[in-house]
This record gives structure tokens, C-alpha cells and sequence, in this order.
């Protein structure tokens, strides 16, 4: 039994010696270990010992059962290093990494940054209100009347529940409002929903910078030098900008902005950014009487609302506006 154990002990340490890679040592361990393995069956030959030499030979057994485990587990080590280094040869672990294309900034997400930098600058400070408002805040503040055609279901994009999605951020001068005594000067960027018809100048869901500043003894001098200043801020000092009159019912007088597009391959023309105007006094009424306080009476102030698509428009000669949504990375990598 005692020269059985050698031997098997021998010709398993070659064997393990042998095995020239991980599944071939497998092999081996199964073929010495295993059910059927070598050193098993000798094992299996203990009960045929006489008892007095039981100890002597278990001893014998285990020596020679530690003494394969160690030599199977140094072979492994040193096959799996052979097989790390064969997956790694060739590979210059010297060179430098590859680098993954980086994400930028959306050409809206850039002009409004810009645009609130410069705002922020001239002392306004940020605000802002829901995307989802009622009609109050949307029109009825505002001085639209009921009849007015952008409450229109045609326009708006009506919930059962009878809110909207706001049709402008002008929203946000009727929250502030109710919530702070003047003076006021603040501005808003956010999203506006209008179920507009989309073409190469309007989409149905789009950007804006309101702005608005109260105070006492506001003129449309305030107003015209505060976006005139703006603008050529953002464009450059050449910018050409056209004050129109128009219509808005929160503003008396009030006014459209445009700057002149020039894109490549196109004639120069007119775009509207803006709208704005002085604030109407029936505005500050509403408030006072909604809040149930005075704390408007006596005030003037004015207002803006500029589109930001727009301005990116102007900004880099954009001559379509459903390029900014249609996020074609050709397009938007000329922004990084
Ligand atoms: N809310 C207007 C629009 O979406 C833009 C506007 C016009 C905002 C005049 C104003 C304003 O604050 O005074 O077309």
C-alpha cells in the first residue's frame, strides 16, 4: 500500500507537471481526484489495512493528497499567466487610449445660456412657473378677453380638466406678481405649447425668455435701450433691429422685434424674435384685485417675450427651425 501511494503520488505530480494548459490540468485533476481518479482508488484500499497500520498509511494518504492540491493549484497559476499574457501579446499597453466622442451643448440650451448671462447682468434675476397653467395665469391676468382668438381649442392644447399648456411664458408675470411687491425684474426661460401648423419659422412646442420690470416712472425708452442693448450684446454691435407696432392685450403701447436673418444662401430677411410693450395698467388690476391688495396701483413697467429658436436662428444664420429638432448629430456636432 505504502509503494502504491509513491507511486501514484509520482505519476500524478508528472502528470500535473505536464498538462500544457487549464483544460488539460482539468483533466488531470479529474483523472487523479475524480470518482475513478488514481489517488481514489488507493484510498478505497484503507479498509483491506490491517488496523495497526491505519494511521501510519491515512498519514501517508494525506501528505500525499496535500501534496497534489498544492502542486495543481501552483500549475494553474502558472497556465492562467501563460493565458493572460498570450490574450495581451502584440498589445502596446504603452500607447494612449482612444477617445470617445463627447457630448455638447443643443444650440438652444447655448443661445438661452447666453442670453440669461447677459440678463442676469443688467439686473434681472431668474423666475419661473409651470408648463402645464390654468386660464387664469394664462389669459385672464393677462387681459385677454374671453373671446380672444388664441383661447381659441384651435390654438391652445386644452386638458379635460380645463388647464392648458401655456401658450407663453407671459405666464410667469402674473405668478410673480401675485407673489411680490415691486419693484420687479425678472426673467423667465421656458418652454410654450401652441398648436400651430409647423413650417420653416414655427414649431408647436418652442422656447422663450420672458422678461419683465416694474417699478415707478418706466418709460419705452427703459424698454427699447434694455433690448436693443440686449441684442446687440448677443449678435454684435451691428446688428440691425426694427421696433414694429403691434398688438398684445397685457401691453399698451406694444411692439414686435425683428433682426435681420442672414443665412447662407439666402437674401437677408426680417425675423420676429420678440414681442413687448409696457404693461398694460389693466394687468396690475387684475392682480391687485386677485390678491385683494394695492400693491401694483401706480406702477409701470414693461414686458418681453423673446423665442429662442429664433435667436439661434439669427445667431448662426439657421435658415429652417425644425433643424433644431430633428436631431441629426451632423447638425448639432457644429455646435461643439
Ligand atoms: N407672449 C407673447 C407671445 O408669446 C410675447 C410677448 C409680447 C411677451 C409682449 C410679453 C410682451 O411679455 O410684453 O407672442
Amino acid at each position: 500500500m505504502k509503494e502504491q501511494i509513491a507511486r501514484v503520488q509520482a505519476e500524478a505530480l508528472e502528470q500535473i507537471a505536464a498538462a500544457g494548459c487549464i483544460k488539460e490540468l482539468e483533466n488531470a485533476r479529474v483523472a487523479i481526484l475524480g470518482k475513478k481518479g488514481s489517488l481514489t482508488q488507493v484510498q478505497q484500499g484503507m479498509k483491506d489495512v490491517p488496523k495497526e497500520d491505519k494511521p501510519a498509511v491515512g498519514a501517508l494518504l494525506n501528505a500525499a493528497r496535500s501534496a497534489i492540491s498544492a502542486a495543481l493549484e501552483t500549475r494553474m497559476q502558472e497556465l492562467q499567466k501563460q493565458a493572460d499574457a498570450a490574450a495581451v501579446a502584440g498589445v502596446d499597453m504603452t500607447l494612449p487610449g482612444g477617445s470617445l466622442p463627447a457630448g455638447g451643448l443643443h444650440p438652444i440650451s447655448i443661445v438661452r445660456e447666453e442670453a440669461v448671462r447677459i440678463l442676469r447682468r443688467m439686473g434681472f434675476t431668474l423666475a419661473d412657473g409651470p408648463e402645464i397653467e390654468d386660464e387664469w395665469h394664462c389669459f385672464d391676468a393677462l387681459n385677454t378677453p374671453p373671446d380672444h382668438p388664441a383661447r381659441n381649442e384651435k390654438d391652445t392644447f386644452y386638458f379635460d380638466s380645463g388647464k392648458l399648456l401655456r401658450t407663453q411664458t407671459s405666464t410667469v408675470q402674473a405668478r410673480v406678481m401675485e407673489r411680490q411687491a415691486p419693484p420687479v425684474r425678472i426673467i423667465c426661460p421656458g418652454s410654450a405649447f401652441r398648436r400651430d401648423a409647423i413650417d420653416a419659422t414655427h414649431l408647436s412646442a418652442f422656447n422663450q425668455i420672458e422678461g419683465l420690470y416694474v417699478d415707478h416712472e418706466v418709460s419705452v425708452g427703459d424698454l427699447k435701450g434694455t433690448l436693443e442693448y440686449f441684442l446687440k450684446a448677443l449678435f454684435g454691435d451691428d446688428t440691425a433691429v426694427r421696433f414694429r407696432p403691434h398688438f398684445f392685450p397685457f401691453t399698451e403701447p406694444s411692439f414686435e422685434i425683428d433682426v435681420l436673418l442672414q443665412a447662407t444662401g439666402q437674401e437677408p430677411r426680417w425675423i420676429e424674435i420678440a414681442g413687448c410693450g409696457m404693461v398694460n395698467p389693466a394687468v396690475f388690476e387684475n392682480i391687485d384685485r386677485e390678491t385683494g391688495k394695492s400693491l401694483y396701483a401706480g406702477c409701470t413697467g414693461f414686458a418681453f417675450g423673446i423665442g429662442l429658436e429664433r435667436l439661434a436662428m439669427i445667431r448662426w444664420g439657421i435658415r429652417d427651425i425644425r433643424l433644431l429638432i430633428e436631431n441629426d448629430v451632423r447638425f448639432l456636432a457644429q455646435f461643439q
